[in-house]
């Protein structure tokens, strides 16, 4: 399924190197956001640590960037060795540029990759009251489960496929020659 995205939006990986970008991207975001995002309240600081630490940890991050500025992130994390087939999921979209499907795109890119990695079983927690996540977990067949006030999703990823696999190969490229291509442009400005 073709991704409707903001005209010259780009979704592609992050590269080792590039957690200054999450870091801006997740200290951009309004306070509501920002609570929503992190099921509560955080200060800057545990922003700028947790952005450092998502790069060190196995990781898979995928950023939604316009004009070479990201402003939508998904983050896969594995739950680790004694849950191997289970990994957590986060999504954030800078305000200016949520209800516009950015943050479906992100989230069929994450599940693309959680599949393709062999998770099985994919956890998003979530703020009871945030509506807007749960919709969009459920736009992906997420089943919902309610725990102390927070919101499961668990969404059971199917097996990887070779199709599965060249989908996110080539997602992947694009995303590898758009960057490519911003930089140079930038290079040729400066
Ligand atoms: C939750 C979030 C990631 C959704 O991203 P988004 O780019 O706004 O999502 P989309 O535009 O793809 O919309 C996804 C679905 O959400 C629902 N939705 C969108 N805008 C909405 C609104 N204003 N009110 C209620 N639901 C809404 C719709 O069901 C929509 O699906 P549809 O367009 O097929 O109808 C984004 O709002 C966000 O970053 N919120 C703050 C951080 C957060 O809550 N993260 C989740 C915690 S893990």
């Amino acid at each position: 399924m073709q991704d409707v995205l903001p005209e010259g939006g780009v979704i592609r990986k992050l590269w080792i190197g590039e957690a200054a970008k999450y870091r801006d991207h997740l200290l951009r975001l309004d306070a509501d956001s920002r609570h929503s995002r992190f099921a509560g309240g955080v200060s800057e600081d545990f922003i700028r640590r947790y952005a450092e630490l998502s790069n060190t940890l196995d990781a898979v991050l995928y950023g939604f960037f316009l004009g070479g500025i990201m402003r939508g992130a998904a983050e896969l994390r594995p739950l680790g060795a004694r849950f191997p087939r289970q990994a957590e999921a986060a999504i954030s979209v800078e305000k200016r540029w949520q209800s516009h499907g950015v943050g479906s795109a992100l989230l069929r890119r994450t599940l693309l990759t959680a599949r393709n990695r062999g998770f099985r079983l994919l956890h998003m927690a979530c703020l009871a009251n945030n509506q807007r996540m749960q919709q969009l977990a459920r736009k992906f067949d997420a089943e919902l489960s309610f725990d102390f006030g927070n919101v499961i999703g668990e969404v059971e990823s199917s097996r990887p496929t070779p199709l599965s696999l060249m989908r996110e190969f080539m997602a992947d490229g694009h995303g590898f020659a758009t960057a490519m291509l911003d930089l140079q442009s930038r290079m040729l400005r400066a």
